[in-house]
């Protein structure tokens, strides 16, 4: 074995209800103004109030900055860290879905730079934390309320770029997202699957990416359908918000590869929901790790994804039936294809240019070059 590095995770406080202890923990970490860092719906359904009522019980100021929206704007970042000066903000909790997050942790990248705009800090590795963060994440999804990636939208390139900074804890409420429609639910939590594959199966995969990854798989084949059918179930909202976290904690110990890329650059073309990217994506990671990647690692998928194999069963057969089983959850979700939202593959393949860009892309096995990008783009439209 090769020596690797794991990352140290963010606390975190698990269970229905957590949401409630938000002030408490807020306090603990020495929190008096807090900034709220959401979205707007989220006021409007109550969501995000419960986690104000609780920083309110608890004695605490706060003051909302509800303009976070999908992808994160570098902008709307910028306008987060003077909303923190204007108000002389100790603190922040951040109430959302992984945009908000990422958000939240980019205007304490600004703020813990002296700087005014997150575009100077891109390939910032948290050389300075001045100010705490708690992250409650509303979609079973990325695992970015423990992760250490601000996955920030830039408003003048329109790439996807990935500053650092560490939550200093993360509070897990399932009951924060039974009101999260169908829809998003499905995509959420293909993003959820396709962190735990890309951290198995990329170059930098280690013995946490098996953990983590492996448990994360497992659960979201088993629940994540239960979740989109009955929105209300208490079990399946809990397993996936497991599941993410578990997720979240894969990515943070070994990464993503190259279905991420494909979510991340095509994504941000066409601002498409990042878990849509993801799932559309991954059939495609199982027969691009069958080529360049490790067969062992497309075992331990298998075997958390219940297809059997044997000695016969060539590498990419086996990687065949692995993106059979990922298209038929998809199918089963009703998660739409690229085809059916109007992309045709020169859509798609207008992205392969800049895939060298994206963060996860230098973890994908092999040494992918514009002949494998192509061939994995023209795979993942033909496929799905
Ligand atoms: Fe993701």
């Amino acid at each position: 074995m090769s020596t690797y590095m794991w990352n140290t995770f963010c606390p975190t406080l698990f269970g229905t209800g957590a949401a409630r202890e938000t002030g408490t923990k807020a306090k603990e970490l020495g929190m008096n103004r807090v900034m709220v860092c959401t979205e707007k719906a989220l006021c409007e359904f109550k969501v995000a109030t419960q986690v104000i009522d609780a920083l309110k019980e608890a004695g605490l100021e706060v003051f909302v900055f509800d303009k976070c929206k999908a992808d994160a704007p570098s902008d709307i970042c910028d306008e987060g860290a003077e909303f923190v000066r204007n108000h002389e903000i100790d603190g922040i909790v951040a109430v959302g879905g992984g945009s908000t997050l990422d958000t939240a942790k980019a205007v304490c990248i600004i703020i813990s730079q002296n700087g005014t705009t997150i575009r100077d800090y891109y390939s910032i590795e948290e050389d300075a934390h001045e100010m705490k963060l708690i992250t409650l994440n509303t979609t079973s999804g990325t695992g970015s309320e423990l992760s250490q990636w601000a996955v920030i939208g830039d408003v003048e390139t329109g790439r996807k770029e990935m500053p650092v900074y560490k939550p200093d804890m993360a509070i897990v409420d399932p009951a924060l997202t039974y009101s999260v429609p169908a829809g998003t639910t499905a995509a959420t939590g293909m993003d959820v699957l396709a962190h735990c594959v890309e951290a198995i199966t990329n170059r930098n995969y280690n013995p946490y990416g098996y953990i983590f990854g492996k448990e994360g798989i497992r659960l979201t084949m088993k629940w994540l359908p239960v979740a989109v059918k009955e929105p209300e179930n208490k079990v399946a909202r809990e397993q996936m918000s497991l599941a993410a976290n578990l997720g979240g904690m894969a990515i943070s110990a070994c990464g993503c590869q190259i279905g991420h890329s494909f979510a991340q650059t095509f994504g941000a073309m066409n601002h498409i929901p990042h878990g849509l990217g993801c799932a559309w994506g991954l059939p495609g990671v199982m027969t691009y790790t069958a080529k360049y990647g490790e067969r062992s690692n497309l075992e331990i998928v298998a075997e958390a994804m219940d297809v059997s194999w044997d000695d016969n069963t060539s590498t990419m057969e086996l990687a065949d039936m692995l993106a059979g089983k990922v298209i038929e959850l998809m199918r089963q979700l009703k998660i739409k294809s690229i085809k059916d939202q109007g992309y045709t593959l020169e859509d798609c393949l207008k992205s392969a240019d800049i895939f060298v860009y994206d963060g996860a892309f230098g973890n994908s096995p092999g040494n992918p070059g514009m002949k494998e990008i192509t061939d994995y783009i023209e795979y993942t439209y033909s496929i799905y």
